[in-house]
């Protein structure tokens, strides 16, 4: 059997070496390292899967929730709404443009951000909201265009983990998320659902104006070359990445199958045990398992952690702490909030293996040793 691992890219790589290994070449053949096609053709692809008019491709998943915060004219002293519980790019990135991150429950059943929770934070100072499709799996669109609607906001998607996951709405219409707000922003991270072999992130929108803008914030503010209209920053994807990249996006809706698959399995694996609760599944929308978390009710997590570690078996906690109360955030009264589901998820979550080359056999193991503990 193979190790364990929360990830597996090397086997997943060696699945599709020729393909990967031949694109790698051929950017090293036309020595054009920066820009030029390798990256235009995968922005036309993933724009083309993702049905958005415009993709943009730039250095990580951090800089492209930056951009999109620069691009939408948010500044200093404005407020946007977004989950404590998250990973810390989504809101680090406001406190660094000087914006303030102003942190909401979460519905403890889908781990993303609870509109009514949203609509209770908004202010005057409010712009945007940031909602996060934690997991792989969507934040409540439909609910979250309507408030932003009505009180006239922003709505930046960081779809970083869940590239690919069909949200639909009540009229039947689907549409993938980041698509659906203004500005949707998603992450290559190796371990990501669609993962370059280094870093990489875009951009999705379908608004021409704001397009323009992302473009040129991500390319020094420049609206020609060497003319600089607005301050801007530095974040372009290599086109090696884009090479890998455009390889894997082939393959993105079976590697989603894939995982998909594997979540069913441990589903079916742990039904019925009072003290897993195992991942809930909106009916609007399709879970890409981009993490695969249980709840745990009455089990002392960092002994099963622990157990699972020393037997073989990695376990992840995404994430022991919520923004809120990270040190960095003290200074926008982080320590004041109240959020106790947050808390509470915070306390119990823990994420198993979940890739695109889980077995049977790894799988097996992974739900005895987890089981073993609970019965211990
Ligand atoms: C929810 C979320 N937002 C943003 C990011 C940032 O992406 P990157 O690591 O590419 O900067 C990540 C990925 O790590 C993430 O999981």
């Amino acid at each position: 059997m193979r190790p364990l691992q929360m990830v597996d890219t090397k086997t997943q790589y060696l699945k599709i070496k020729q393909e990967v290994d031949a694109a790698v070449l051929a950017v090293m053949e036309s020595s054009q390292f920066i820009g030029g096609k390798a990256v235009s053709d995968f922005g036309t692809h993933l724009a083309t899967y993702h049905g958005s008019k415009h993709c943009i491709p730039c250095a990580n998943g951090t800089d492209a929730l930056q951009i999109a915060m620069m691009a939408l004219g948010l500044e200093p002293g404005d407020e946007v709404i977004t989950p404590s519980f998250t990973y810390i790019a989504t809101v680090e990135v406001a406190a660094l443009l000087h914006i303030k991150p102003i942190f909401v429950e979460v519905d403890p059943k889908t781990f993303c951000i609870d509109p009514e929770a949203i609509e209770k934070a908004i202010t005057p100072k409010t712009k945007a909201i940031i909602p996060v499709h934690l997991y792989g799996q969507a934040a409540d669109m439909e609910k979250i265009m309507a408030i932003a609607k009505k009180h006239d906001l922003f709505v930046i998607e960081d779809n970083a983990q869940a590239i690919g996951c069909d949200y639909t709405f009540s009229d039947g219409t689907t549409k993938k998320t980041g698509t659906i707000g203004h500005i949707g922003c998603t992450s290559f991270y190796p371990s990501k659902n669609l993962g370059a072999f280094g870093d990489g992130g875009a951009m999705f929108t379908d608004d021409d104006d704001v397009a323009n803008k992302l473009r040129m914030i991500a390319s020094h503010g420049q609206s020609k070359r060497y003319y600089h209209d607005v301050v801007g920053c530095n974040s372009r994807l290599d086109a090696m990445q884009a090479a890998i990249l455009d390889i894997k996006l082939q393959h993105l809706d079976e590697y989603i199958d894939a995982r998909r698959k594997a979540a069913d399995y441990y589903d079916a694996a742990f039904a019925g045990n009072k003290m897993i609760n195992t991942p809930f599944r909106a009916g609007n929308n399709k879970h890409v398992f981009h993490q695969y978390t249980l709840i745990l009710d009455g089990i002392d997590r960092d002994g099963l952690n622990q157990y699972l570690a020393e037997n073989g078996v990695p376990s992840m906690i995404y994430y022991p702490v919520p923004a809120h109360k990270q040190k960095m955030f003290d200074a926008f009264g982080g320590s004041e909030y109240q959020l106790p589901l947050t808390d509470w998820l915070t306390e119990r979550v823990i994420s198993l293996p979940i890739h695109t080359e889980l077995d049977s056999e790894q799988q097996d193991l992974i739900v005895s040793k987890v089981l073993d503990y609970i019965n211990k």
